[in-house]
């Protein structure tokens, strides 16, 4: 594990401990708010409440820390002119998709905390909920892809 961080790679491809780092802690965030989720189910609302706070955190930290420069400084200037190409088109499918995903799981996190204005306090958890996890794991799952297609093998 030190290595991939450091930089030997996935599959024996060199890749950058940043890029790396980032994948990692997004999976643990997948994992989190797989977790969370079952702990709902299971009706154990402060724990759930607690686990998808901390993985919010920390999909926005990376989200506004690394992706969002990267996405600036890497693809914007390519669009639309490459827009046409695969690697351009799934990068801007997943920065769409996450930038959904972080709107919608903040707000629904704040809501958890109590701590959003009466009138944007919902009640309707569940429809909430459910499309914040479905959002953010489609993120995740472009994330991937787009690592995939950057460092290991492109499209
Ligand atoms: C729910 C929110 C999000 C999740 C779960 C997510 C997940 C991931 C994952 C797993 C990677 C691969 C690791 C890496 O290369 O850093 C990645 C890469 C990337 N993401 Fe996201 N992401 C989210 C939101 C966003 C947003 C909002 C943007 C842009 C505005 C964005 C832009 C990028 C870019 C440009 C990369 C490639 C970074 C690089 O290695 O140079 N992501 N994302």
């Amino acid at each position: 594990m030190s290595e991939l961080l450091l930089g030997a790679g996935l599959l024996g491809v060199a890749t950058p401990a940043r890029a790396n780092i980032s994948l990692v802690v997004m999976l643990v965030a997948a994992v989190l708010f797989t977790i969370g989720w079952r702990l709902a189910v299971r009706k154990r609302y402060d724990a759930h409440r607690w686990v998808q706070t901390v993985a919010v955190v920390l999909n926005a930290a990376l989200v506004l820390g690394w992706m969002v420069r990267s996405f600036v400084l890497y693809v914007v200037p390519e669009i639309p002119a490459r827009l046409g190409q695969a690697a351009y088109a799934v990068t801007t499918l997943h920065a769409v998709v996450g930038a959904i995903g972080l709107v919608l799981g903040v707000f629904v996190a704040l809501r958890g905390n109590g701590l959003v204005p009466k009138r944007l306090r919902f009640t309707n958890y569940k429809a909430f909920m459910r499309t914040s996890y479905g959002i953010y794991m489609l993120a995740t799952l472009l994330g991937v892809l787009v690592y995939v297609n950057t460092y290991v093998h492109p499209l």
